[in-house]
């Protein structure tokens, strides 16, 4: 470069306003990272701080599964895996999915992502167009909204307060359903409320999903295990099966691309 050529470039924040998309003025910069900094600044500065923000568990990776992961980088498994998940995995999602849910799918109705943050974003990308509505029961992990406004939908807020337990009823879901609503997003056990729905909460909360066969449930069942007391987790799959099946084909696969 020549000297003095570097004076002639404009400043960084005009480069990164035209480079960045669009696209990206429709989302905010994470709540959970910013609550995240925030409390590691406060323990960096000698506070005494629980942090309650990323949900990560408080204890280490247990030895039997960092020792699986070693064994299986020494014998060579660094290779790139087939797109929806290697066919052994896929088989043990199954055996889970029947043993601890009572759900009986195939290994080809199973699709790995690299986490459940993946699993949201593509499942929006993939099927949103402009002014599609996703019902979204509030409070709510702050990821849903903006991925969905990333992908071009339109987030329809539900607030569902203490006073109900943190839970939608059936009426209130029915009542925020029109032609444009594409998607229900479930988290139960909820981040960040915590509040689960029980077998016949969800079996009545989903029973008005039947008059609206263009709406799908993405359900976000990542908290499963965090249940306490005599509660019983329930798959919302497994709340209504009939329903399930009878939407499984308007996913239509799109064609391989060349
Ligand atoms: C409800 C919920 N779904 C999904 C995720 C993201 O999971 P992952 O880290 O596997 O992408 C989180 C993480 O906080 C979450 O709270």
């Amino acid at each position: 470069m020549a000297r003095g050529a570097e004076r002639a470039l404009p400043r960084l924040p005009n480069r990164m306003s035209s480079l960045l998309a669009k696209s990206l003025a429709r989302i905010k910069p994470s709540a959970t990272i910013a609550v995240t900094d925030a409390a590691r600044q406060l323990k960096a500065d000698g506070h005494d701080v629980i942090g309650l923000g990323a949900g990560e568990p408080d204890f280490d990776t247990p030895d039997h599964i960092k020792a699986a992961a070693a064994e299986a980088m020494r014998a060579g498994k660094t290779k790139y895996t087939a797109v929806g998940g290697i066919a052994e995995l896929k088989q043990a999602i199954c055996d889970k999915l029947q043993r601890e849910n009572g759900l009986a799918h195939a290994p080809d109705e199973v699709l790995v992502s690299p986490g459940g943050k993946a699993v949201v974003y593509n499942a929006m990308m993939a099927s949103l167009n402009a002014g599609d509505e996703v019902v979204i029961p509030a409070p709510y992990w702050v990821s849903y909204p903006d991925i969905v406004r990333l992908a071009g939908g339109t987030p329809v807020l539900l607030e569902a307060g203490h006073e109900q337990g943190f839970k939608l009823g059936a009426a209130e879901l029915a009542g925020a359903l029109t032609a444009r609503t594409k998607w229900v997003i479930l988290n139960s056990p909820s981040n960040p409320t915590g509040a689960a729905y029980t077998h016949a909460e969800l079996a009545a909360l989903l029973a008005p999903l039947s008059d609206h066969p263009q709406v799908h449930v993405l359900s976000d069942e990542i908290y499963e295990h965090l249940v306490y007391g005599d509660f019983a987790f329930t798959s919302a799959a497994r709340a209504a099966p009939d329903w399930r099946r009878a939407r499984s084909p308007s996913m239509a696969s799109p064609k391989p691309s060349p």
